[in-house]
């Protein structure tokens, strides 16, 4: 953070993928903590739903953003900054899956599942790693168990590979600049991600509480990845 240090009130938690599961959860555990929230995805109604559940406009922006589009992004990382002054934390968190099996799915939903998983991320960094500069904040992203192993057919699994390079490749570009990058790498939770409820998963509040361990370190402490099944997952 900078010399003339921010109150934790005054501190801005940015995530893509805000308007359900993983990313909704956060957005209430951030703002439990005090901090300030932005929050993204294409469900702009869902998003100001959230606004209002968080305590309205004072402490929480929604804002409508399709992670696969760069002018998107660029408004994302420009309304935060215009409305906060400030971006400390990055959670590049939007995404979804797709059935296994490479003759499974559609080749049309396996481009839209990369340019979202994989393009989607990396727009989010490129918007938002001068704020993080400047702030010497914090980026994570949303990998997998299934980017850390290969899963049968998946191309999912594919894109959450890149997503765990992505993430690696982001600190090793970020060392020196005081930004700090974590991997958050969630096996099956129980989320819409699933279209029926998977049973002795984690809860999206699980993942939320890991996140919230990696930014609460102090700041020459940097989580490079936080891999996390539920107790009863095999593989
Ligand atoms: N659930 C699991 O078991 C599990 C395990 C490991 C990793 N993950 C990862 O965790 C992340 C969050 O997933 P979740 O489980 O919380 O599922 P979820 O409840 O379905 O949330 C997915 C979020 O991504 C957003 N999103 C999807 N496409 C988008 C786009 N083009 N632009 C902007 N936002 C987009 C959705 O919002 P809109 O539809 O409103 O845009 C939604 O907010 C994903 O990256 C997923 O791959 C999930």
């Amino acid at each position: 953070m900078n010399n003339d240090t921010p109150s934790r009130e005054e501190l801005v938690f940015l995530i893509t993928g805000a308007s359900s599961g993983i990313g909704a959860a956060t957005a209430r555990r951030a703002r439990a903590e005090g901090w300030r929230v932005v929050l993204a995805a294409r469900s702009l109604d869902r998003l100001q739903r959230l606004v209002e559940e968080l305590g309205g406009a004072e402490h929480a922006l929604a804002v409508r953003c399709d992670v696969c589009e760069w002018a998107d992004q660029q408004h994302l990382a420009g309304a935060a900054l215009e409305r906060f002054g400030r971006i400390d934390v990055v959670f590049a968190n939007a995404g979804f899956g797709g059935p296994r099996g490479f003759l499974a799915d559609t080749p049309e939903h396996w481009r839209e599942m990369v340019l979202t998983n994989v393009y989607g991320a990396a727009l989010t960094l490129r918007a938002t790693i001068p704020a993080l500069k400047h702030t010497r904040g914090h980026l994570l992203l949303t990998s997998s168990v299934a980017g850390r192993r290969a899963l049968p057919g998946s191309m999912y699994s594919c894109t959450k590979h890149a997503v765990t390079a992505m993430g690696e490749a982001a600190r090793q570009d970020l060392n020196g600049s005081g930004v700090r990058v974590t991997l958050i790498e969630p096996g099956m939770t129980d989320t819409p991600f699933f279209d029926e409820p998977p049973q002795d998963a984690l809860q999206d509040d699980d993942v939320a509480r890991a996140v919230m361990y990696a930014v609460s370190q102090p700041p020459h402490v940097d989580i490079n990845e936080i891999l996390i099944r539920p107790t009863a997952q095999a593989g």
